[in-house]
């Protein structure tokens, strides 16, 4: 089974296709878009398991084609790592030109790291996706978001450059550690109450076939949520409304990730728990109401990701949002569901709204 999504930002328009076995169609599909040389940007986990796949793939396909590999893990997602890549890019021979595309071979990290280059190299080099983590493949690699951290915060360094086309093999998330899948199932539950509430009566219907990595189920789940992220990137490709619509569950658990240690929670936990906190937040103002704001919480628990957090300093917390990147004027500003599927943004929570829903997570 393969399913494609087409992203319609007109002359920056790409296809993401997803299915078993993409990874050998890389070099075809480069070659298609006239491109002569590419150079592979991944990372030391995944690099030994997919990158001789992809070389091949790219030279079948005619292409001249070599690896960059970079330390795995978030701590390299910086200016300094992004700047030894180019220097390696630049340092080439024979020198890259316009040609020259870049595959990015990897998780999130990855991808924003290649796509970073790539938009910086020459000022712009074309580039294709391959993503190889649920997260990378539902979220990340689809939206033009590109950038390394600053000891200030995450992604604040990068530029929006979109990708000439994205290939997700789903067959490569059998590789994939059981406890990397739960960070990409958070943002998939994110996108049904965004947006799709349908995708909530998918996850329910899928939860054997998704935790079991059904090879046909990953891919409509996949295929679901790129649709989805793709329908908010292209009504905002750069952010000026609606795509922060994306960011639900991600204030309150980007601060409760600041305030217990990126090393002590996973992404997706804090982001299921923030989902979580928000939702009460919602139904505490007669929005959502409380049996579909549950249905999120046992929809979530069922995907193996925590309801309950004991030991959150909910004041803390409170302070972090504040402080946040999205916080307009000092004004918080946070999204909230009226019902599955329909959101929007407001900048009047309290303080006091806040600490009782964080609080509510330890019980
Ligand atoms: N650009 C965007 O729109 C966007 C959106 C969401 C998140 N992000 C970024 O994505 C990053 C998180 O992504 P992530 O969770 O994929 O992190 P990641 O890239 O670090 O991957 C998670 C772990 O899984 C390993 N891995 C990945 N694929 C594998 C495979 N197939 N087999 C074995 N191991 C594999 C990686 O080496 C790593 O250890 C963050 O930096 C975040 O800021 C970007
Ligand atoms: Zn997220």
């Amino acid at each position: 089974m393969q399913r494609t999504v087409h992203v319609d930002l007109g002359p920056r328009s790409y296809d993401v296709r997803i299915g078993a076995g993409l990874v050998g169609e890389i070099g075809q599909s480069a070659a298609d878009l006239d491109a002569k040389r590419a150079a592979v940007i991944s990372e030391t986990n995944v690099a030994p398991l997919y990158a001789k796949q992809v070389l091949d793939s790219l030279s079948s396909a005619g292409l001249d084609a070599w690896d960059i590999v970079f330390q795995a893990g978030e701590p390299s997602k910086t200016l300094g790592v992004a700047s030894e890549i180019l220097d390696e890019l630049l340092g080439h021979e024979p020198p890259i030109d316009r040609r020259t595309m870049i595959i990015a071979l990897g998780g999130g990290v990855a991808g924003d790291m290649a796509g970073f280059v790539a938009a910086t190299a020459l000022r712009g080099l074309r580039w294709l996706q391959c993503p190889t983590s649920l997260l990378a493949d539902v979220d990340a690699s689809t939206g033009g978001k590109t950038g390394v951290d600053h000891p200030v915060g995450k992604n604040l360094i990068g530029a929006f450059h979109q990708p000439a086309g994205v290939l997700i093999d789903v067959e490569t998330l059998k590789t994939l550690p059981r406890e990397e899948l739960t960070n990409g199932l958070a943002e998939c539950v994110k996108h049904a109450v965004i947006r799709d509430a349908s995708m909530l009566d998918f996850l329910e219907r899928n939860v054997e076939g998704i935790l079991g990595n059904d090879p046909d189920v990953m891919t409509e789940l996949i295929a679901i949520n790129v649709a989805i992220k793709a329908a908010v990137v292209t009504a905002d490709e750069l952010e000026s409304g609606q795509r922060a619509h994306l960011n639900f569950g991600h204030t309150v658990g980007h601060a409760i990730e600041t305030s217990v240690g990126y090393e002590n929670i996973r992404h997706g936990e804090a982001i299921g728990l923030g989902m979580i906190a928000e939702n009460r937040l919602a139904t505490g103002r007669g929005m959502i109401p409380d049996q579909e704001a549950s249905r999120v919480e046992r929809v979530l628990a069922s995907l193996g990701l925590p309801v309950h957090r004991a030991g959150l300093d909910a004041g803390e917390i409170w302070k972090i949002m504040q402080h946040d990147k999205k916080a307009l004027d000092g004004r918080v500003r946070i999204v909230l569901a009226s019902a599955i599927g329909d959101v929007d943004i407001y900048d009047d929570v309290t303080e006091d709204e806040v600490k009782s829903v964080v609080e509510s997570l330890g019980n």
